[in-house]
């Protein structure tokens, strides 16, 4: 899969990408992530990428022109399964949009900044919107980075072990159950007994149980299929 990310701080998406998973599903040749920035797009003389809003109004709007070029080089290059914009207005992120969105070969994310993009660069670019939450970030930047980690975690070979994504949280609509390690028994507190029982089908079973129950009291929302 092919990730390209545009941005104007491409620095700040660097450290995200280059260590632990992420990096070694480059590495494997799984994902492929580039980030461009915007303003090397820009034909202004100073280099600039925003400006201020027709109608008035505080804060600055992203231009179409470095956007537009840098969308229309890409697009010249490869054909774009979507093309995705971070902003808190769009589609709140889940897992069914990320195991969706991992069996994609070409997508590019827009991290805006300012007030956003002008508006005519989602209506005639952008396919998908997508919000990591019902709050504000001061860019797009770590949304996209949270978008992208969420997707390329997914892409069949990136984790070592091919279940562990499927016994994530979220995968049935369910949360996680509790997880233990060495020591049995830490100043009293104890691992359940019977994770230490060798019992598969009844530790399943209790898995199963103990995910239901935290589901039920954490996010009920997920058993009504909300
Ligand atoms: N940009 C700023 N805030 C954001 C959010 N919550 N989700 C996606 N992009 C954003």
């Amino acid at each position: 899969m092919r990730i390209d990310i545009l941005t104007i701080l491409p620095k700040l998406l660097e450290g995200p990408f280059n260590d632990s998973i992420m990096k070694r599903a480059q590495e494997k040749g799984l994902a492929e992530i580039h980030l461009h920035n915007i303003r090397d797009y820009s034909t202004h003389r100073q280099k600039s990428v925003d400006d201020y809003q027709y109608g008035g109004g505080a804060g600055m709007v992203m231009t179409i022109q470095p956007i537009a070029d840098c969308i229309e080089k890409l697009q010249s290059e490869r054909k774009y399964d979507e093309i995705i914009y971070m902003t808190p207005d769009g589609e709140v992120l889940d897992q069914g949009i990320c195991n969706q969105m991992s069996s994609l070969k070409n997508i590019i994310i827009i991290s805006g900044h300012y007030k956003g993009v002008d508006q005519r660069i989602r209506d005639i670019f952008v396919s998908k919107e997508i919000s990591i939450g019902s709050y504000v970030l001061s860019g797009g930047e770590l949304a996209a980075a949270v978008l992208t980690d969420a997707i390329v975690r997914l892409i069949p070979g990136v984790l070592n072990d091919e279940t562990s994504a499927l016994t994530d949280s979220f995968q049935d609509n369910l949360l996680a159950p509790p997880v233990y390690t060495r020591p049995e028994d830490y100043k009293g507190y104890k691992v359940p007994e019977i994770l230490l029982s060798g019992n598969l089908p009844k530790i399943e079973e209790w898995r199963h149980e103990q995910s239901l129950k935290r589901t039920q009291e954490k996010r009920p929302d997920l058993l009504q299929g909300d």
